[in-house]
């Protein structure tokens, strides 16, 4: 009886495991919960042609239908294909200083940061200056 009660509480704590994406920060867990603010992207742009989804957190969805940038705290994740295992987690931290860039890989079935990130913003800040608030789906 405990084998049973213990294997089933493991399949569990495995379950609950699995629902994250491995390798990323724990400032983006459960981001697959959060607000969807644009989906089905498909601009063929430079995040692959898959089809994207937008995700914000509660800072920024609460802002994201009013005008003005969005606050100090608000993470934006951009993600292309299946949310259960996406080709790339794009994200955008919005911090005291502007907004701050990474860009998530899967490599072996873990995240790792593969653009943006401390010697990477350039490239996608030049981009994004020609959002609004260096967004494009808002
Ligand atoms: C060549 C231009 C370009 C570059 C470089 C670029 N992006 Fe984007 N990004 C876009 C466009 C266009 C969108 C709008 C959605 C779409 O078409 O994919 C977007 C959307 C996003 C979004 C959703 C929020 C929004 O702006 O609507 C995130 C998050 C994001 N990009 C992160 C990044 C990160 C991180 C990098 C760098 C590793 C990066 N981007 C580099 C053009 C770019």
């Amino acid at each position: 009886m405990t084998k049973y009660v213990l294997a089933i509480v493991l399949a569990g704590m495995g379950f609950v495991f699995a629902a994250g994406l491995k390798g990323l920060p724990s400032t983006l867990g459960g981001f697959e919960k959060w607000a969807v603010v644009a989906k089905n992207l498909d601009t063929g742009g430079p995040h692959s042609g898959l089809s994207k989804q937008v995700f914000a957190n509660k800072i920024a969805a609460a802002a994201w239908k009013k005008t003005g940038k969005l606050p100090v705290g608000s993470i934006v994740v951009k993600t292309s294909g299946k949310i259960s295992s996406p080709g790339f987690v794009a994200v955008m931290y919005k911090r005291s200083s502007g907004w701050y860039y990474e860009e998530y890989f899967a490599k072996n079935g873990s995240y790792s940061i593969g653009a943006g990130g401390a010697n990477g913003q350039a490239l996608c800040k030049d981009c994004h200056a020609g959002g609004k608030d260096e967004l494009f789906t808002r």
